[in-house]
């Protein structure tokens, strides 16, 4: 009977499993749909974007597309409001859930990053998003930036913009890009 009840168990929880990477498969697909999967910042380089930020207490900060959250999580500690603007509903689910979990202060928005009305309050913004998806955020949300806001992308370059620092590819990670409007 125990032995039942411990097989069970173990199909239970494989199939928990295999329901939490299928809907984050899920979520990614449809973060794809909307401009960009979810593929998570390596921890070295959410720690080279939190350096290059040079965060102060007083910095309104946004991760546009967050994922998990984990770039915004790290971000809380060191400025006054932490916003992260994820679209894709599973993926939102995980970030609320990495929150919970952290007892992170970040706020955590499920929405279009086009969609952010509050985004001229930002005095830094992370973003890792595609090419595609980086021209948009040029012709649409830059605009709107007011001067001297960061942004810090990984891996992706805005085209029509040179940075103003860029951290060079490293073996097995993306480069790095500040830009300020
Ligand atoms: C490459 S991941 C980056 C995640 C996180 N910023 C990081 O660096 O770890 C891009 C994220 O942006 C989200 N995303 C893509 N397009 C979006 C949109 N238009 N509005 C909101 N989120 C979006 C995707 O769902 C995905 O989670």
């Amino acid at each position: 009977m125990s032995m039942l009840l411990f097989k069970i168990i173990i199909i239970g929880l494989i199939l928990i499993i295999n329901l939490i990477i299928g809907l984050l498969m899920l979520g990614s697909i449809i973060g794809h749909i909307m401009g960009s999967p979810f593929f998570p910042s390596s921890d070295k380089n959410v720690r080279k974007m939190i350096k290059l930020a040079e965060l102060k207490d007083t910095d309104v900060v946004f991760d546009l597309g967050c994922g998990d959250g984990r770039i915004i999580f790290a971000a809380e500690k060191h400025c006054q409001k932490s916003i992260g603007i994820e679209g894709s509903f599973f993926v939102y689910l995980l970030a609320l859930f990495r929150k919970f979990i952290s007892n992170n202060k970040a706020e955590i928005r499920r929405q279009n990053i086009f969609d952010t009305k509050d985004l001229a309050d930002a005095n830094v913004i992370f973003v890792f998003l595609l090419p595609a998806m980086m021209e948009k955020f040029y012709q649409k949300i830059f605009p709107s930036l007011k001067n001297g806001t960061k942004i810090i992308s990984n891996g992706f370059n805005i085209k029509s913009l040179k940075p103003t620092k860029t951290i060079p590819r490293e073996k097995n990670e993306h480069p790095v890009y500040l830009f300020i409007k």
